[in-house]
């Protein structure tokens, strides 16, 4: 887990004081650091860029605002997009269509013609999904193939989806016909991609999942002489959220994944998806406490955040650390849940933490929420999505405004017989 500064028992996000940009911005509040998104990002490329040519898809299911997906335009990374949505969010970013791989599940037509239409390359899900392409896109249109390489591993069953009973990729037994369907169809496959699952901490997965993609590339080249110029092995790196947990050494993964790689294909390119991490470590979110309260069995703290504003907790039991920012050199000796103001019990950001005792009015501090947290914030209990914030050498820039109720209902429409 990542460590922060602290001033005068004072926690520092890239140079500034969180508590100062909690008072100036408001709260619930997600602020990300500049620098560490950079240091992510270039950590990943760089290891396995040293070995052999790899595409950096940054996966923006795990967070789609605009300055995040500039910085990571400009850093050079590509885009794993999973919707005409992020497509388009991406090509306003300024990335290059052809940065972008569009890997969707259960794609309609009229999405696929869309995606011809901005040029974007699409890694096919099913053969009912190329069949409908072939229909709307130009000969020679460039496609890879999702597999299902019936190897699935990730920090929850919901996002497991490289296992043989999940709805993604073309089956492994399959995959033959796939490509040689595709090539009468006209189209010019140059790739083949999986994705085992999200938030793997071990490397294991990820070496085994290798080895049945090159049998599979070598099966192709041999049985239709299709040589694939890109291998793409997804997203899924995991990240350390509890204190202690070790880090996925990324040098050890590019360095076995690429010697397997070289020595048994003529696979030219890798390509991965990373979302968590690149952008997970880089961003907190602050949240401030409205109330207390202590009953005979449980010591609970308010706060203004709730499963509307991060829903992991909820949604798949996940950890994430939190601490008093204001406070955060104080010993922590209290045991307390975290909770939000959404009217459900199933509303809480952490329970059973040490945190040093806490007053209303203290601030508190969530790790880890760059990804898949305000990504999959929503409206629940009418309330708005918070503010974004960039810190960067030691200056604030808001990058997204917290909604008020003028956006909650902003596209709702009366009908004239109920106004009168
Ligand atoms: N590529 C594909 C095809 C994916 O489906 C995903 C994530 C990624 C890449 C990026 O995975 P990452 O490197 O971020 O783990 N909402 C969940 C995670 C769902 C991930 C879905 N697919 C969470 O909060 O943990």
């Amino acid at each position: 887990m990542r460590e922060f500064q602290s001033v005068d028992g004072e926690m520092m996000i890239g140079g500034v004081k969180a508590s100062d940009i909690a008072k100036r911005y408001g709260t619930p509040v997600y602020v990300t650091d500049e620098e560490r998104l950079r240091s992510n990002f270039r950590r990943i490329d760089i290891a396995f860029n040293e070995r052999m040519p790899t595409r950096i898809h940054y996966a923006l299911k795990a967070n789609n605002n605009l300055s995040i997906l500039k910085i990571l335009q400009k850093e050079g990374a590509h885009i794993d997009a999973v919707s005409i949505g992020e497509v388009d969010l991406c090509l306003r970013a300024g990335f290059a269509p052809e940065k972008i791989l569009y890997t969707g599940t259960s794609v309609s037509t009229t999405e696929l013609k869309g995606l011809v239409k901005r040029k974007v390359p699409i890694n096919i899900d099913s053969i009912s999904e190329m069949r409908r392409l072939a229909e709307v896109a130009p000969e020679g249109y460039p496609i890879s193939i999702r597999v299902n390489p019936d190897v699935g591993a990730g920090h929850h069953s919901h996002v497991v989806t490289g296992a043989k009973t999940t709805k993604f990729g073309v089956p492994k037994g399959a995959i033959i016909n796939a490509y040689s369907e595709a090539l009468s169809l006209g189209f010019k496959p140059f790739g083949i991609h999986c994705h085992i699952g999200a938030g793997v901490q071990d490397v294991e997965p990820f070496l085994h999942v290798t080895d049945v993609m090159i049998d599979m590339v070598n099966e192709i080249r041999d049985v239709l002489g299709l040589h694939l110029e890109v291998l793409d092995l997804g997203g899924g790196i995991g990240i350390p959220y509890v204190p202690g947990e070790n880090e996925m050494d990324v040098w050890a993964l590019a360095e076995a994944i690429e010697s397997r790689v070289r020595d048994a294909t003529d696979v030219q390119t890798l390509a991965l998806e990373p979302g968590r991490y690149i952008v997970c470590d880089s961003t907190v979110l602050l949240t401030t406490v409205n109330d207390i309260k202590e009953t005979p069995e449980k010591r609970f703290v308010g706060v203004d955040a709730g499963f509307n504003t991060l829903i992991r907790p909820a949604f798949y039991g996940s950890y994430h650390h939190v601490a008093v920012a204001n406070k955060f050199d104080h010993p922590a000796d209290l045991v307390y849940d975290v909770v939000g103001p959404i009217c459900e019990s199933g509303d809480f950001l952490a329970k059973e933490r040490k945190l040093p005792r806490v007053a209303e009015g203290d601030l508190i501090v969530v790790y880890d929420t760059g990804a898949y947290g305000f990504s999959m914030s929503s409206n629940y209990n009418a309330r708005g999505k918070p503010a974004e914030v960039l810190v960067n050498e030691g200056e604030t820039y808001l990058i997204r405004e917290a909604e008020t109720v003028d956006d909650l209902i902003a596209h709702q429409k009366i009908p004239s017989r109920l106004m009168i």
